[in-house]
């Protein structure tokens, strides 16, 4: 089938495109390469540079006519969204109720879209999260990939678009960016490698959700005909400190480098991990790259 994948020069949709090619699929990509790169997107994906927010977006919409739409373009940082959030309002919500709108006027079949567990349900009352949570967003990044998901309901209830969310946990994997804004793994595991001193936000005992980025790219392949009109979780439904993932990537890297800790991150949550047995029960997904087999192979392809 013909997909088009919003964000497909970025880390987790380059992912997912290559997954679709694997499995036969005509792959179309689109991306305005803020943050992703050209050489990120997999071969025999047509690449097309565009900005989700212009006119030419719809009206590659219109010509493509895309059986299957699969989002992921957004401004990805919770630290940038603290530094300007009505950014994230435009780029975030606004560029969802975009492509949702979008999808919906083309006749696409299926809307997949990629959201936030992390940020999504803000300070938890309990974890594992699981879908059930109150939705209490504490930063301007959660709050416009809610805003994503609301318009997108939208769309399912009036005009009749499929789709599936996906909220998931701490992505990590090949192709993170080491120089961005999020992404503890890759930024760690490039500055041991380059021998440049780590910073730990806050005193490093913070508990996230780490997820693998291929276990991601398997659960958008598995939401292409499975788990219409659904918002689940994507994640190992178990927490890890950053302290514990800095001692693994030293381990895993060879070096014995002192950590720094700086000041903790605003907007961020705690401790966080996601129950994901709704995904299990309605994709058949589960993660399969264990926490340690996932940071080796970030750190070879760090390495790379
Ligand atoms: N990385 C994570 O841990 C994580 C966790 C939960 C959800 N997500 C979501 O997954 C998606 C991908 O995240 P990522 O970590 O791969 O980030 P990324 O920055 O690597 O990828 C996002 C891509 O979108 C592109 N983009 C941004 N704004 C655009 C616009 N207006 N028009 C066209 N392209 C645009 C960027 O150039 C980039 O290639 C995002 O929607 C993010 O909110 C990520």
């Amino acid at each position: 089938m013909r997909i088009l994948v919003t964000g497909g020069a970025g880390f987790i949709a380059s992912h997912v495109a290559e997954a679709y090619l694997a499995a036969g699929h005509e792959v179309h990509v689109a991306d305005n390469l803020a943050k992703g790169r050209r050489e990120n997107v997999p071969d025999g994906a047509v690449f097309h540079e565009v900005d989700i927010l212009s006119p030419a977006f719809e009206q590659l919409m219109a010509e493509l006519k895309p059986e299957v739409v699969n989002h992921h373009a957004a401004q990805a940082s919770v630290k940038l969204s603290t530094l300007n959030p009505l950014g994230d309002l435009e780029a975030n919500a606004g560029g969802t109720a975009r492509v949702a709108e979008f999808a919906a006027a083309n006749g696409v079949r299926k809307l997949i879209y990629a959201s936030t567990g992390g940020a999504l349900y803000g300070d938890p009352e309990y974890v594992p999260v699981d879908e059930g949570h109150p939705i209490r967003p504490i930063s301007a990044y959660g709050l416009s990939k809610y805003m994503g998901e609301l318009w997108i309901g939208l769309a399912g209830r009036t005009k009749g678009l499929d789709y599936t969310i996906l909220r998931y946990a701490n992505a990590f994997g090949p192709r993170q960016d080491p120089h961005g804004e999020a992404g503890v793994v890759a930024i760690f595991a490039g500055k041991l490698l380059a021998g440049e001193p780590c910073t730990i936000d806050g005193d490093g005992e913070q508990m996230k959700d780490y997820v693998y980025v291929g276990d991601i790219a398997r659960a958008n392949l598995l939401a292409l005909d499975n788990g219409s009109g659904r918002a689940m979780n994507i994640g190992t439904c178990q927490g890890r400190s950053v302290n514990a993932i800095f001692e693994a990537l030293r381990e895993n890297v060879g070096s014995d480098a002192p950590a720094r800790h700086g000041p903790p991150r605003e907007g961020d949550v705690r401790n966080i991990w996601l129950e994901s047995s709704l995904a299990a029960g309605v994709l058949g997904w589960r993660p399969q790259v264990s926490f340690d087999d996932g940071m080796r192979l970030s750190v070879e392809a760090a390495r790379r």
